[in-house]
Order: C-alpha cells, then structure tokens, then sequence
C-alpha cells in the first residue's frame, strides 16, 4: 500500500512523529502549511485567534495525492480541538484524498480530544479509517506514534 504522511507543525512535535511513522511505513512525507509565521508569542496568539477563522492552507512540494492509496494527516491540538491549518487541509483537500485517512494528532495535555477528531470526518465527507492522538508533554510520544503505525 502506497502511504503518504502529511503534517503541519508550529514547533516540530508533530513533523517528528509523522517523520518516525512515515519510516516505519516506508511512506513518503509531506506537509501542508498556511504560510503563517507561528513563532513566538505573538505566532502563538494568533494560533489561538486562527482556531475561530479560516486559514489557507496548500500542500508544499509536488504531490499527486491521487498516487496515494491511504494518506495519513498529523497536525496538533490548538485551543481544544485539531488545529485550524489541519481542518481547513482536510476541507480544501477533501475531494483528492483516498478512502482511507487516517488523522494522527498532538497534544500537550491529558485530553485524548477523541470526538472532536472524529468530528472533522464531516469536512472529509468520508469515514476516516483510524486515528490516534498522542500526548508529546512528559510522555514517549515517538514509542505511541511507533505502536501506532504498528496497529495500521
Ligand atoms: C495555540 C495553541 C493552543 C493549544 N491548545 C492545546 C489544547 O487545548 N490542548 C492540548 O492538549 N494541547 C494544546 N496545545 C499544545 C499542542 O497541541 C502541542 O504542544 C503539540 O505537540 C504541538 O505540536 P507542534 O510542535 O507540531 O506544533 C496548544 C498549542 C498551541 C500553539
């Protein structure tokens, strides 16, 4: 099965965990990125103030999601739910993903945000076909993203 590992990342966490997973699968990485300086204090407020917006995002690189037969989307958890940039890549590129999408997801906090993951199948269009999200705060978060990729 061809795989593609996708990820938006504001510090690295989640690059690192679809990096490690993409590895594991023998799968190709991408990210996806709305081009918005997060850093610092002031890129961390307006990841706050993005949760309530849309952003636009776009796929980095030359990607033909239609060579993938599943493709798996990482992004982290802002302001208790999937980031924006994540949500607005699964609306924007709903109608080009496989049937099978599977969302990996950050964390800092004991939260697994489980329903609110799910949920955003409605921006799919589609049943997603697996997620997890994994706790990156004092937690071996490359050994629950390994023994996840195991699972798929
Ligand atoms: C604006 C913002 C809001 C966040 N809100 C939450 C939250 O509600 N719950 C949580 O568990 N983590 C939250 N986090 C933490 C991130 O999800 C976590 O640190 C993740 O590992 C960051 O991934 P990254 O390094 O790929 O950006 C938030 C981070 C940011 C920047």
């Amino acid at each position: 099965m061809k795989t593609l590992c996708l990820y938006y990342t504001r510090t690295g966490t989640t690059k690192e965990i679809m990096e490690n997973i993409a590895k594991l699968l023998d799968a190709d990485v991408a990210e996806y990125t709305d081009g918005k300086d997060r850093s610092g204090f002031f890129g961390y407020l307006g990841a706050c103030f993005a949760t309530v917006k849309n952003t636009k995002v776009e796929l980095k690189g030359d990607i033909d999601l239609a060579a993938y037969d599943r493709v798996i989307i990482g992004m982290p958890i802002w302001a208790e739910g999937p980031s924006a940039p994540g949500r607005a890549f699964i609306k924007a590129y709903a109608d080009k993903l496989p049937d099978n999408v599977v969302y990996v997801i950050a964390r800092m906090g004991t939260r697994d945000y489980s329903k609110k993951i799910k949920a955003m199948d409605k921006l799919l269009g589609k049943p997603s076909s697996g997620q997890i999200s994994i706790r990156t705060k004092d937690n071996d978060y490359l050994k629950d993203a390994a023994d996840f990729a195991k699972t798929l």
